[in-house]
């Protein structure tokens, strides 16, 4: 049997990997600052969380949600601790767009509406309702398409008051924290408490996306939190399990649950809430978010000294450098020649999302190679073009 072609892949088969550093089958070591897509964020391999998996994995690995989990509630004490959003309810699932599927589902079952504000460049997810409120039409199928969703442009205050003026019928307002695929943008922080306001005088739900851009990776547990306002529903994914398959939603005390409204087989089994114990055990220890903001913090200020590049972007180690046109091919020389994984997001954005237990000497590792393209790029390209 074939593979279903839909990934354009880089001729690399990664094998090992330890903290920020993965190794191929040809034992070529590379520095991973993509984090398999802000997944890794506690390091691959690490010992604790090994452990913790592997413990659990001889006791049992999976059951259904019809019996008592008591790591579930573990889990949610922890969360609701280090993000301290302690008073709201916790639902696990198993990725991203599941996560945004059930809470722009939850926000309607709650207030009887239908249609959702999403905005211009923002990624959701691949599923039916995540995709619909995701701005790329080539991957939004006929029968995903809706007119339940209103896109607005980014951080555009006057036109999100008018939407609310024009429509009686918005559920919920949908926003990354900090825009990932859409190339690092992050939202104001006058526009995410516009949204408050506004989702407060129209019995709306403000569901903040921190698939990408939560989990301790600006410097703060959820990158909403630095507008001072909390959202009604928190979505999760990515780095809650360093790999392993979870998803999440916490959801405001003023939610209520009722049975069947939301459900899942395989969310928040043994083995994932071992994953996300792990996780945040480490992340607690460690003081993750700190060095997120310390390293991150470095990595910004040292990249925005950089003449050859237009912008720097982000918080914390969720970073984007975007570059000239003319500087399009510096991820592939980092990658092959460099053996440095980054990210991109188009059209020309190199995007860092590494484990938020990156040292400063492998940011400095980086930041040595990346002027070192720039210099040697910049003299070979003729002047003019
Ligand atoms: C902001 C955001 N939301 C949702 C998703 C979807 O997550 P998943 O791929 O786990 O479904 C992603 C994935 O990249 C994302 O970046």
């Amino acid at each position: 049997m074939k593979l279903f072609d839909v990934y354009p892949i880089n001729p690399i088969n990664i094998v090992k990997g330890r903290g920020s550093l993965v190794y191929d089958d040809k034992g070529t070591e590379y520095l991973d600052l993509y984090g398999g897509h802000a997944v890794i964020s506690i390091g691959h391999t690490h010992p604790h969380y090994v452990k913790r998996l592997e413990d659990q994995l001889h006791q049992i690995g999976f059951y259904s949600n019809s019996i008592e989990i008591p790591l579930q509630k573990q889990l949610a004490d922890k969360l609701g601790r280090i993000s301290g959003k302690e008073d709201y309810q916790l639902f696990l699932c198993n990725s991203g767009a599941e996560a945004n599927e059930n809470a722009l589902k939850l926000a309607s079952f709650y207030n009887g509406k239908k249609k959702v504000i999403a905005f211009k460049g923002s990624f959701h997810g691949r599923t039916s309702l995540a995709v619909a409120v995701t701005d790329n039409p080539k991957i939004v199928a006929p029968v995903n398409e809706t007119d339940n969703v209103i896109f607005l442009p980014w951080c555009d205050e006057q036109a999100l008051t008018q939407a609310f003026v024009d429509n009686k019928d918005i559920s919920s307002v949908i926003i990354e924290g900090i825009q990932g695929v859409g190339g690092i943008q992050v939202a104001s922080e006058s526009f995410l408490q516009k949204i408050r306001l506004l989702c407060d005088q129209n019995n709306a739900v403000f569901i903040a996306d921190s698939v990408q851009c939560g989990y301790g990776r600006t410097g703060k547990f959820f990158s909403h939190d630095f507008a001072g306002v909390n959202a009604d529903i928190y979505t999760m994914a990515k780095g809650m399990g360093n790999g392993f398959p979870v998803g999440g939603i916490i959801i405001s005390p003023k939610i209520l649950p009722a049975y069947g409204m939301l459900g899942t087989t395989f969310g928040g089994n043994h083995l994932a809430c071992a994953a996300g114990l792990a996780v945040l055990e480490i992340m607690e220890q460690d003081n993750l978010m700190q060095n997120a903001a310390e390293v991150g913090g470095y990595l910004i200020s040292e990249l925005k000294k950089l003449k050859e590049v237009k912008e720097v972007r982000g918080r914390g180690l969720m970073i984007g450098i975007e570059l000239p046109a003319e500087l399009a091919d510096v991820r592939k020389e980092l990658l092959f020649t460099h053996h440095i994984f980054t990210g991109e997001a188009k059209p020309n954005v190199v995007r860092l999302l590494p484990a938020l237990n990156l040292t400063k000497a492998h940011a400095d590792r980086f930041l040595e190679t990346f002027s070192s393209i720039l210099n040697k790029q910049q003299t070979v390209i003729p002047q003019g073009l």
